[in-house]
This record gives C-alpha cells, sequence and structure tokens, in this order.
C-alpha cells in the first residue's frame, strides 16, 4: 500500500490557512500556492540519492555529495496543477515538465482526458504528479493510469489537500504510489468539493470566477 506523507511543516500550515480563506486575492492565492508547492517539494525530494564527488575548496580536496544524476519529471494536471509547477521547479530546475489535461465532467464527477504532450524519455523519470486537489481521485487515477500505459513506473502524486474518499480511491487503484499532502480534510460534499477544502483551485488561481 501506497503512503501518505502530511507535509505539516509549520510554515506550510501557516500558508495553507490563507490559501484557504475565501477572502484571500487571486495574486495571493496564487503565490502562497507557488511558495507551498516550494516547501513541499523539499519534503518529496528528501529521499534522493547523493553520489559523492571530490572538490577542490581553497584549503584543501574535500570529498562532497551530490544529487546522483536522477531525472525528474514534473506531471501537473491542467489547470490547477500549473499552479505548482514553478514553485517546484526552483527547487529542481532540471526537471523536465510534461502535461496532461483533464477536466471533471460537472455531471457525473468522472475525468475527461483533452490533452497529454509528455517528456520523450518520460517512462526513464522519476515522476511527481501535481494537482492542489485530491477529490474524488479521478483525476489523479486516471493522469497515473496514463503514465502507467505509457510505461512509467516511479511515480509520486503531490497535493495541497486531500479528501479521504480521494486517497483511498488512489491507494486501490494504484497501490504502488506514495502520495503527498498537506492537509487531509474531512470529506466531499455533494458537489465533490473538498470540506473544507479552498474551494475551485483552478478558479481561483486564475480568477476565472
Ligand atoms: C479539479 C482539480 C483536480 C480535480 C480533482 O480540476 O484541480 O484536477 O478537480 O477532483 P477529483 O479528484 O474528483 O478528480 P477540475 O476538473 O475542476 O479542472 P480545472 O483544473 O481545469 O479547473
Ligand atoms: N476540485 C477543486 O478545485 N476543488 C475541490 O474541492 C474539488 C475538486
Amino acid at each position: 500500500m501506497g503512503k501518505v506523507y502530511i507535509c505539516d511543516h509549520p510554515l506550510i500550515q501557516h500558508k495553507l490557512t490563507f490559501i484557504r480563506d475565501e477572502n484571500t486575492t487571486t495574486k495571493d492565492f496564487r503565490e502562497l500556492v507557488d511558495e507551498v508547492a516550494t516547501l513541499m517539494a523539499y519534503e518529496i525530494t528528501r529521499e534522493i540519492p547523493l553520489e559523492t564527488v571530490q572538490v577542490r575548496t581553497p584549503v584543501t580536496t574535500a570529498e562532497c555529495r551530490i544529487i546522483s544524476g536522477r531525472m525528474l519529471g514534473l506531471i501537473p494536471i491542467l489547470r490547477a496543477g500549473l499552479g505548482m509547477v514553478d514553485g517546484i521547479l526552483k527547487l529542481v530546475p532540471a526537471a523536465k515538465v510534461g502535461h496532461i489535461g483533464l477536466y471533471r465532467d460537472p455531471e457525473t464527477l468522472k475525468p475527461v482526458e483533452y490533452y497529454a504532450k509528455l517528456p520523450t524519455d518520460v517512462q526513464e523519470r522519476e515522476l511527481i504528479v501535481i494537482d492542489p486537489m485530491l477529490a474524488t481521485g479521478g483525476s489523479a487515477n486516471a493522469a497515473i493510469t496514463a503514465l502507467k500505459q505509457r510505461g512509467c513506473r516511479q511515480i509520486k502524486l503531490m497535493c495541497l489537500i486531500a479528501a479521504p474518499e480521494g486517497v483511498e480511491a488512489v491507494q486501490k487503484e494504484h497501490p504502488d504510489i506514495d502520495i503527498y499532502v498537506a492537509a487531509v480534510d474531512e470529506c466531499l460534499n455533494d458537489h465533490g468539493y473538498i470540506v473544507p477544502g479552498l474551494g475551485d483551485a483552478g478558479d481561483r488561481l486564475f480568477g476565472t470566477k
């Protein structure tokens, strides 16, 4: 069974409170999501393997450590996942970015894929699927399935807020996937929104409502 890591660093929790607040402006919401994405990237990259290299300092030669040629790929789910990409790239600027476009049909709440553009070597990369919201889990499951169908095997999921229903759905369909979240909330409401949540992440990021 995949693990669920709650990123409970005080800075993440503090910023998440303002992200939730309905009075937060689009500009501040976008900046806060970007900042939390950077902080969560610090947590999600904790296990990246290191290798030893020799460095000549002004004083002597030292054995030092660098990240061992690991190839990362960020896979934002359009649209709201876009809001977290730059924040992660600040820490891992060499990562490639692939996009998967999904929207939830408002009637069925089922994800519909409308776009996919991935790095050509995507199956060799360690991938982080990014979406602020894990609600029913349908979108995350569809994105992970789309990646697995293309031969990808090393996949993690990073979200800001998850509903217990979404966590359970991903763990059921993709038991090999670890999930990184800033919070697991109470439940979903009748419209598939996370309670208390933050509302519609895409609309709040892009000011479309
Ligand atoms: C939101 C969100 C997730 C999805 C989560 O996207 O960004 O992708 O819903 O819900 P689920 O877990 O029930 O699938 P939405 O479909 O609203 O599209 P958008 O990002 O284009 O606004
Ligand atoms: N998508 C959102 O943007 N918010 C939710 O609460 C659920 C799905």
